[in-house]
């Protein structure tokens, strides 16, 4: 075969990736379940660069060229077991599949090891940017051998997004490593979106502006450090008039937001890992509540809303709102580059954080200004142990903590959810705290279960009589 690399399953995802590929002239392979989608792909778009359409999967392998490379683009779960598959029986040692979807990392790791012993490279990698980054370039986190990114990573590093001439796409590291990090970033994805939220829940009740003005705040935040895409679209989102009713958009969209699972994937990991991303949980949660219908149609008994919130200077109250979603930010990254250190520590992978923020400047969803600073963070000191107490941080965290305590106060008075605000300062509260309440935990644990305790000042492993004498025994 002489195509560079195949493509299989068109929906607007993969189709925009082959068209891409197409578009960079790699000449590109493409197969679909069913021909159709495949006809209409070549039909449509077929004078932007070179396509080698197959009706069948064996013709689609034999048009590839050796090693061969095939991405896949199909549903997580079931139907990406199946493709691999078929691919791997049609391929030969040394080639190369690529799963480009929202896999859950365990199934790359056990993928990866199947395709291995088959003699095959299997390649996890993330994609991020939804469609349109799909086609004018996305951020890609592919995980898997070295041997097989020295073929594949030259075509995805083209094909993706660019900052400054550098590529939003680097080798992660191997097996299941790009799909967790691109789980991490969906979470992160999650926490922004909460955030901005509540962030627009403050101003909408504070201020009592229509979406439409709240939207110009947002645009005037795009000129500061919270310059992101997601900021960006919310103004988008905001201004948006229905047609029918004439009403704000976001006014006549169910309050209740939907989740495809990665965010959920992410806490699950974190729990398992024991990483506080409290803000991602939050984020997750803060969805699971507003689509909750049982519970918030039972909820009428409670007593609602207590005072509103006073806004005594409007540009005060507008700059506390952005200083506290600033501080939130910065908590809720150094929470997920923390789950992705002990991701990296428990499955074995080495993680350049600093790269890894490089390739979310650009093409992602959470692509933001910001992640330059993260950059640099990591640059200074790959082992940095906590993100938001760099050198660069910190002064600009300490800076809006202020602002964010003043802004939960505000919220907690006057009744307005804020499960992500006041979740990251209390992270912030517990991260920086001389002494926390957990002693009392371990005195509690020890006192049920003789689950001992560790001393301040000496060494052992300690336990107290609790129901005897009281009298303390060292145990180790
Ligand atoms: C991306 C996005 C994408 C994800 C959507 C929807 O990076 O392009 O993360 O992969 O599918 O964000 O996710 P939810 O349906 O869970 O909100």
């Amino acid at each position: 075969g002489t195509a560079d690399i195949g493509v299989v399953g068109l929906a607007v995802m993969g189709a925009n990736l082959a068209r891409n590929l197409a578009r960079n002239k790699y000449s590109v392979a493409v197969y679909n379940r069913s021909y159709g989608r495949t006809e209409t792909l070549i039909a449509e778009h077929g004078h932007e660069g070179t396509f080698v359409p197959s009706a069948d999967i064996a013709d689609f392998v034999a048009s590839l060229s050796r090693p061969r490379v095939a991405i896949i683009l199909v549903q997580a779960g079931s139907a990406t077991d199946a493709i691999i598959d078929q691919l791997a029986e049609h391929m030969d040692e040394g080639d190369i599949i690529v799963d480009c979807g929202n896999a859950y990392f365990k199934d790359t790791i056990r993928r990866e090891q199947a395709c291995q012993a088959r003699g095959l490279h299997f390649v996890g990698a993330g994609i991020s940017g939804g469609e349109e980054g799909a086609l004018e370039g996305p951020s890609i986190m592919p995980g898997g051998t070295a041997e097989s990114y020295a073929r594949l990573g030259p075509m995805l590093e083209q094909i993706s997004a660019h900052v400054d001439g550098e590529p939003c796409c680097a080798y992660i590291s191997t097996d299941g490593a790009g799909h967790f990090v691109k789980m991490v970033h969906n979470g992160i994805e999650y926490a922004d979106m909460q955030l901005i939220a509540e962030a627009y829940d403050l101003l909408r009740q504070g201020l009592g502006d229509s979406p439409a003005q709240i939207a110009d705040i947002f645009e005037s935040w795009m000129g500061t450090e919270l310059n992101s895409y997601l900021i960006e679209i919310t103004s988008e989102v905001l201004r948006q008039n229905d047609a029918e009713t004439g009403k704000a958009l976001v006014d006549v969209i169910v309050d209740a937001a939907s989740q495809k699972g990665t965010g959920a994937w992410t806490v699950q990991t974190a729990l398992e890992l024991g990483v506080p991303v409290t803000g991602i949980g939050e984020a997750t949660f803060a969805r699971g509540l507003s689509s909750s219908p049982t519970q918030r149609s039972a909820s009428g008994p409670l007593e609602g809303h207590a005072t509103p919130i006073a806004v005594a200077d409007r540009e005060v109250f507008i700059e506390q709102v952005r200083q506290a979603l600033y501080a939130s930010k910065i908590v809720a990254y150094s929470q997920g580059f923390d789950l992705i250190q002990a991701g990296a520590d428990e499955y074995g992978w080495e993680i350049n954080k600093g790269d890894l923020a490089k390739i979310w400047r650009a093409g992602c969803i959470i692509r933001a200004v910001f992640l330059g600073d993260i950059t640099e963070a990591y640059a200074d000191n790959p082992d940095l142990p906590l993100l938001m107490a760099d050198e660069k941080f910190a002064p600009k965290i300490n800076e809006c903590i202020p602002a964010l305590r003043q802004i939960v106060a505000h919220g907690a008075l006057a009744g307005i959810p804020l499960p992500a605000f006041s979740s990251s300062l209390s992270y912030f509260d517990g991260v920086r705290a001389d002494r926390l309440p957990a002693a009392l935990i371990q005195g509690q644990r020890d006192f049920f279960g003789a689950h001992t305790y560790l001393r301040v000042d000496r060494e052992g492993v300690y336990h107290t009589e609790w129901s005897a004498d009281r009298s303390e025994s060292r145990w180790s």
